[in-house]
């Protein structure tokens, strides 16, 4: 009971309120409103964390949030799927995550194949990209815009397109040595 009324004050309320970098308090106070919000309603938090106007999730229980992670401007989590954020990730708007795939060798697609996406630490994922299920986004790895992921990507590749491929291999900054 009390989980649904998180879930309608989300989507009713707290999911259309301001970006959390607009508006000053506003924003600000927006932002830690959602972030409320959602923390009952995620699998797994961890310390602080960000949802941007808009994001879309389900119920969130297979939702996992590491420290400082961010759920982007209308992201869109579909499926069954477990999606973990790792520390420090950034997200573009529009990103969606897939986890599920309708069973394309069934009559009638009856059935689901469902395996868990891992963003891992400091990934960044650009606007409109699409990850596609049992992916994993390496640490420190970039996701460009519009990208559709549907293989792992390493540790520090930037990778674009549709299939994401590898554009090159990010030096590493010296910050991100110590994760
Ligand atoms: C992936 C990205 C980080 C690469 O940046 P970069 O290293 O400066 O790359 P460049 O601009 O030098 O482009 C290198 C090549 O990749 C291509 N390219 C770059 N980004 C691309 C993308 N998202 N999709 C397809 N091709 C892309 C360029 O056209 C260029 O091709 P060319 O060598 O044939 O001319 C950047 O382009 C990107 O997509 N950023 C995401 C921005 C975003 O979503 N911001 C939201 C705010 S969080």
């Amino acid at each position: 009971m009390e989980r649904t009324l998180y879930y309608l004050f989300y989507y009713f309320f707290a999911k259309n309120l301001p970006r959390s970098y607009e508006l000053g308090p506003f924003g600000k106070w927006s932002g830690r409103l959602r972030r409320l919000v959602c923390r009952p309603l995620f699998k797994d938090v961890e310390g602080f964390f960000s949802v941007e106007r808009g994001a879309d999730f389900g119920g969130g229980r297979n939702i996992i949030m590491r420290e400082y992670a961010g759920l982007g401007e209308n992201l869109r989590v579909m499926g069954t799927g477990t999606v973990t954020v790792g520390r420090h990730v950034m997200m573009g708007p529009d990103v969606m995550i897939l986890t599920s795939d309708h069973k394309a060798n069934e009559e009638g697609f009856d059935g689901y194949v469902t395996k868990d996406v891992l963003i891992d630490d400091h990934a960044w994922i650009g606007a409109r990209a699409i990850i596609l299920k049992g992916v994993r986004i390496g640490k420190h790895a970039i996701v460009g815009a519009g990208a559709v992921v549907a293989r792992h990507v390493q540790d520090h590749e930037v990778v674009i397109g549709n299939p994401a491929k590898v554009l090159r291999v990010r030096v590493q900054p010296p910050d991100d040595r110590k994760s």
